[in-house]
């Protein structure tokens, strides 16, 4: 087995950006009267602004303006949450996972569909323990789809299957599969059950315990 590089998703798996997401959005559904719980949420998590807000419609038409808007709108708030970020708010075991990866000198690459992503690792200081950044400005076709994985491992300059996507979302696990890399998914079976290999999130998983767990 040869594995040369990881490319890791952002919110969810390296930081909690993922709880801001659902804040942002849950003030945006109450200010809107539109039903919406931490548990429809889930579906949301992985999936681009515009198409979360689709989700949170559940069918209701608005207009393209008023689409806009609202995102707009939620992306304030998000940003607000994300100004606060420090080195801290990295989730346990994620900066030594990426200080394993270079000092075994493999790669290390961000895969992540949010036009934010940039700020977010700027913020949390990891962009010196980063080969490359393939973020929501990257590629037209987002998760489940594979391009933006398929963006990442390029740049890196590595074939996908030599190359291991950790994921905390079910369209993560299923864009990654369907560009032939392997998989780590972090969270419940239920969520992320299709990846090679689960834990429940990077904190006691070492580089060496991962490389064998895949194998
Ligand atoms: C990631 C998050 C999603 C978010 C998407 C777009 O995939 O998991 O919750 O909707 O990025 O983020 P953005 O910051 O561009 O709105
Ligand atoms: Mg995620």
């Amino acid at each position: 087995m040869t594995i040369k590089g990881f490319i890791f998703d952002l919110d969810g798996v390296l930081t909690d950006t993922a709880e801001y997401h659902f804040r942002g959005w849950k003030r945006l559904a109450d200010e809107e009267g539109l039903p919406f719980t931490r548990e429809d949420n889930e579906a949301l998590r992985g999936v681009p602004r515009r198409e979360s807000l689709l989700l949170i419609l559940k069918g209701k038409t608005v207009s393209e303006e008023k689409l806009q808007e609202m995102m707009e709108r939620k992306n304030q708030y998000y940003l607000e949450f994300i100004h606060e970020i420090k080195p801290s708010d990295l989730l346990p075991g994620a900066l030594r996972f990426l200080e394993e990866l270079r000092a075994a000198g493999l790669k290390a690459a961000i895969g992540s569909a949010s036009k934010n992503a940039g700020e977010v690792i700027e913020r949390l200081g990891i962009g010196s323990l980063l080969d490359a950044i393939s973020d929501g400005h990257s590629v037209e076709r987002q998760k489940p789809a594979p391009d933006l994985f398929l963006h990442a491992a390029a740049q890196l300059g590595l074939n996908p299957h030599d190359c291991v996507v950790v994921e905390d979302a079910t369209v993560g696990i299923a864009a990654a599969r369907a560009g032939g890399f392997r998989t780590i998914g972090l969270g419940p079976k239920e969520r992320v059950g299709e990846a090679d290999v689960v834990y429940p999130s990077l904190e006691n998983v070492h580089l060496d315990q991962a490389l064998r767990d895949l194998a």
